[in-house]
């Protein structure tokens, strides 16, 4: 039988290409890089745990890290609208990257954009 879950669709092997390919992007975003660590190893690694159950996959990040509360851990890094959709732009390179198509992207890109949205804690003036 089929599984509808969209982690068994995405599956692990392309879910971890999307993300390494991601944070290269990211790494070399103007708006990006100075927030982030230079060796993104570590967090591509949770991201990968991340992304793993927020597509309802097994629950690696909570396991490891505890209850998300992604607001929470984004506080103290400088988040503005203009971080928010450079993040969205990297992801959905990435996508294309990874030719990650379909209703799964449209489904994935939609939540992703949702969950940016809520990570801005700062306005544009300020960042
Ligand atoms: C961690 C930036 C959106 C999931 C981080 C870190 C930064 C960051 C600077 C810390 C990296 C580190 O020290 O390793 C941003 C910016 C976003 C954004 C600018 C734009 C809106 C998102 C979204 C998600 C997400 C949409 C989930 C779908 C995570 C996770 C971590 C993280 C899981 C690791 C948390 C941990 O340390 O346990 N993010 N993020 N972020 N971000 Fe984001």
């Amino acid at each position: 039988e089929k599984s509808n879950v969209p982690y068994d669709i995405i599956g692990e092997e392309q879910l971890s290409e999307l993300v390494d390919v991601f944070y290269s992007r990211v790494s070399q975003h103007p708006d990006l890089a100075p927030i982030f660590p230079d060796d993104l190893t570590e967090t591509a690694r949770k991201q990968k745990q991340f992304l793993t159950q927020f597509l309802g996959g097994p629950p690696l990040y909570t396991e490891e890290h505890g209850h998300p509360m992604l607001r929470a851990r984004h506080l103290p890094f400088t988040i503005t609208p203009v971080r928010a959709e450079a993040w969205l732009t990297c992801m959905k390179a990435a996508m294309d990257d990874v030719q990650l198509n379909g209703e799964l992207r449209s489904f994935f890109f939609e939540r992703l954009t949702q969950t940016a949205h809520h990570m801005v804690n700062r306005p544009d003036d300020e960042g």
